[in-house]
């Protein structure tokens, strides 16, 4: 429904049944009972309005991902929907270039079990300047949420931590503590789904919405000739210009914005995507499978859009924030925790006071891999391990993917709106054991 104020959404947050292995039913807990949820497309600077209504049994919140949001409606871990039917209304003013969003449960403590249930969906943000690039559109514009998954012979969901009849087997506490991983990989919540596609130029928008897993991607076969992936855009939007890669590391929570051009292949070609950090089952994603012949008057300009020149001498401060194993709780309930600079999660204390429209280079370190993620504020990397970023590190990002022992520098720049906000570890058990931190803008 749309006003001429804004677009309006409603969506039901509730269980269903679904079939997802062949034969069997697994209960999910979907946006409107599906997984992913419905995709949102919005407009920039248009406001979007999303009604949540909760009919499952535990509270929920619901954070967009990228997005640039008032705190109010940010989905602040402790700002619950109760279940049972309440609902929030969500208000998003996108005042922000087009990009590849995601919306997902943020509840406290129990993200992880909840987005692994299904609470994960797209949300696009769309504008001018990229209707007007000669870019794949319609049914070659595709987003791929990718995300592993484990199974009960029923067909149920086995999240080990929650699973009584799992919890106190050998190796158990390990699995949650470092990440929970499946062994079935889902694309669009179909396992290692085939897809039929013409000889032409697709775009596919990648987004990781696994709990823990990584993910290297490649085209096996890779292409005759060119790069496999052109990558056009970042977490927060398009790139520049475009960049040619033979693999792509996605970590979670991330986004990587490709053209495909599946012309290079003869017709009959079946060309898979392999994650090349997997073994066995989990060295596949998906098939494309090139069927036909097809006109295609899509391309990918050299200049995508304006770069907006930013740069180290524009930072006001320096922050150092370290994530690594550290202890938390009182007397005989300490325990063993993630943490940021030692200090497990806590919604009174800020470790950072940021002003609204200034620039900061906060340092990164990882102890083993995190990918980090903040709300609101969108950055540059500038440096890994005082070398220069990856290849596939550049444009605008919202998560850092880093490796163990691995040290970043990022240009964080705070547009946007005043209050509290998180930034996290996005391995989502990680972020559950308290690898958050608040930051207030003021
Ligand atoms: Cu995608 Cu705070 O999360
Ligand atoms: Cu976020
Ligand atoms: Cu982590």
């Amino acid at each position: 429904r749309s006003d001429g104020a804004a677009d309006h959404y409603e969506i039901t947050q509730r269980a269903a049944a679904v079939e997802i292995l062949p034969g069997l039913q697994t209960e999910i807990w979907g946006y409107d009972g599906r997984f992913p949820g419905p995709t949102i497309e919005s407009r920039r600077g248009r406001r979007t309005v999303v009604t949540h209504r909760n009919t499952l049994a535990v509270p929920t919140v619901v954070h967009l991902h990228g997005g640039k949001t008032p705190a109010e409606h940010d989905g602040y871990p402790t700002d619950v929907i109760r279940p049972g039917g309440a609902a929030k209304e969500y208000v998003y003013p996108l005042d922000q270039p087009a990009a590849t969003l995601w919306y997902h449960d943020h509840r406290m403590d129990f993200t992880g079990p909840q987005v692994y249930r299904g609470l994960a969906g797209f949300h696009l943000v769309r504008d001018d300047e990229e209707e007007a690039l000669p870019l794949p559109k319609g049914e070659r514009e595709i987003p791929l949420l990718i995300g592993d998954r484990a199974f009960a012979a029923d067909g149920s969901l086995r999240y080990p931590a929650l699973d009584p009849a799992l919890r106190d087997r050998p190796g158990v506490e390990e699995a949650y503590r470092d990440g929970v991983l499946g062994d079935v990989i889902l694309v669009n919540g179909a396992p290692w789904p085939r897809m039929a596609v013409s000889a032409a130029r697709y775009r596919l928008r990648f987004l990781n919405g696994s709990n823990a897993r990584r993910y290297r991607l490649a085209l096996d076969p890779p292409p005759p000739s060119g790069p496999a992936f052109v990558q056009i855009g970042s977490d927060a939007g398009l790139l520049p210009a475009p960049a040619g890669h033979a693999r792509i590391d996605i970590a979670p929570a991330e986004r990587f914005d490709v053209v495909v051009d599946f012309s290079a292949y003869p017709v009959g070609t079946k060309v898979r995507l392999a994650n090349e950090f997997g073994e066995g089952n989990l060295s596949h994603v998906m098939r494309f499978d090139v069927v036909r012949k097809a006109a295609d008057d899509s391309r990918v300009p050299s200049r995508l859009v304006a770069a907006e020149p930013v740069s180290r001498r524009d930072a006001v401060a320096n922050r150092k924030f370290l994530f690594g194993r550290g202890v938390g709780g009182h007397g005989e309930h300490r325990q063993a925790m993630w943490t940021v600079n030692g200090k497990p999660f806590d919604t009174r204390r800020a470790d950072a006071r940021v002003r609204l429209g200034t620039t900061e280079v906060w340092r990164i370190i990882a102890d083993v891999h995190h990918p980090v993620h903040l709300h609101l504020a969108h950055f540059q990397i500038l440096s890994r391990n005082g070398r220069g970023p990856r290849a596939t590190d550049r444009g605008w990002k919202d998560t850092i993917d880093l490796g163990g022992s691995e040290v970043a520098e990022i240009l964080v720049r705070f547009t946007g709106y005043r209050g509290r906000y998180v930034m996290h570890c996005h391995n989502l058990e990680h972020e559950d054991m308290m690898m958050m931190s608040n930051f207030d803008v003021v």
